[in-house]
């Protein structure tokens, strides 16, 4: 299979520059001489995305930014655009709950931040979920339907075969309750249905999808055996380098498919 596990790493607004580059220089430390079997980002802030991604050069780790503006350039104070980062960050999140939740992001504007961070060369992490008030009413499959169904009106195959998806329980984001494998496995599955019926089983096979939620080395491997995920999105253990290669590791076991 052509397709490698991908480990994403969310640091949100947790490290001070200094802290980021001393983080990433250990991590570099780390992998170096390792064979991993994983594709690896860490998704710093954007202060500090210049710096990881010149440091990232000549290793297996690539450089990501959390999110983006809907536009490319404009008066917008504080914002920051796909222009702007695209020197510097080849992956890309967008729809984080956080995100969702702070700007009002609806689906179509995270369809369109895809193909504008695509159109610019850069891959979309797409990341997608329920509330816990959809979980424990039982509408998980219906909120994430409705999802799926707006990015895949939205964005053709080619830009799909480039996309990586993350299924992001919004109530196991940091909270340390996480989903049992077979809640994870019915949601990739479905997703994979989806595309399959509305493009092909190829595209629904290649496709990467990720799982998100208070990820830990001693979970990671259980959504990513059988049936699951193709990876992994990381927020709180991403920042401890020892903690951030151990889920690369156990992912990179478990994908061996
Ligand atoms: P967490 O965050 O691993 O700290 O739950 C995941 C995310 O927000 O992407």
């Amino acid at each position: 299979m052509d397709k490698k596990a991908l480990v994403v790493g969310n640091w949100k607004m947790e490290l001070s520059h200094k802290s980021a580059v001393e983080v990433f220089s250990a991590m570099k430390k780390m992998v170096s001489g390792k064979e991993l079997d994983v594709e690896l980002v860490v998704c710093p802030s954007y202060p500090s995305l210049a710096a990881i991604a010149s440091g990232s050069n000549g290793t297996t780790i690539s450089a990501g930014a959390q999110n983006i503006h809907h536009e490319e350039r404009g008066a917008h104070t504080g914002k920051v655009s796909v222009v702007q980062i695209r020197e510097f960050a080849s992956w890309c999140i967008i729809g984080h709950s956080e995100v969702r939740e702070a700007e009002g992001d609806t689906d179509l504007v995270i369809a369109h931040k895809a193909k504008l961070l695509l159109q610019h060369g850069i891959t979309p992490i797409i990341c997608i979920g329920e509330s816990a008030q959809d979980h424990d009413s039982g509408n998980t499959i219906a909120t994430i339907s409705l999802q799926v169904d707006v990015l895949l009106s939205a964005l053709d195959r080619v830009s799909l075969l480039k996309t990586a998806i993350a299924y992001e329980p919004i109530w196991a984001i940091g909270t340390g309750v996480v989903p049992e494998p077979d809640e994870v496995f019915e949601v990739v599955l479905l997703i994979r249905k989806k595309i399959a019926e509305r493009f092909d089983q190829e595209l629904a096979e290649r496709i990467r999808i990720l799982y998100g939620g208070s990820v830990t080395a001693d979970t990671a491997s259980r959504y990513i055996a059988g049936p699951g995920a193709d990876g992994v999105l990381v927020g709180g253990a991403s920042i401890h380098p020892r903690d951030f290669l151990a889920i690369a590791e156990t992912v990179g076991a478990a994908y061996a498919r």
